[in-house]
């Protein structure tokens, strides 16, 4: 009697571990994420000012010397080597870019980029 109840307890565990969560990525739906939430995943703490004032500082900054290309067109690693190559030409050329915009800009273009 004991070790039936054993096994149907283990059974019953077995049986609780195998069921799918509700949250499981095993269903056909695909979850999309928002900019802010993609961000937000990427670097802890991202807001939605953030999001704007890369937008702001990619439109304007990165506009001055030639038109701006899609942030989809490249990936995150390559956004991650252009803007501080682009950065530093900008400053040779008396058109500055902070460090704390070559951060916003980045992470800008670096959210876009991964979804
Ligand atoms: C001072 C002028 C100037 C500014 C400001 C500038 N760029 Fe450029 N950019 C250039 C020149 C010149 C080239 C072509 C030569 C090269 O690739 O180094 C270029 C090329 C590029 C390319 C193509 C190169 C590639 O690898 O595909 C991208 C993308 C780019 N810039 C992005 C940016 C971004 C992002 C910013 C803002 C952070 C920016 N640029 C700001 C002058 C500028």
């Amino acid at each position: 009697m004991k070790k039936t109840l054993l096994s149907v307890s283990i059974i019953a565990i077995l049986f609780a571990c195998a069921t799918p969560k509700n949250n499981s990525t095993s269903t056909d739906t695909k979850v999309v994420l928002s900019d802010l939430e993609m961000g937000q995943k990427l670097y802890p703490g991202y807001t939605q000012a953030n999001f704007d004032e890369g937008k702001n500082l990619y439109d304007s900054k990165c506009a001055a010397c030639h038109a701006t290309k899609s942030p989809s067109s490249k990936s995150p690693d390559e956004w991650k080597g252009i803007v501080p190559k682009m950065s530093a030409l900008s400053n040779k050329k008396n058109k500055p870019i902070s460090a704390a915009e070559e951060e916003l800009i980045t992470k800008y273009l670096v959210t876009l980029s991964s979804k």
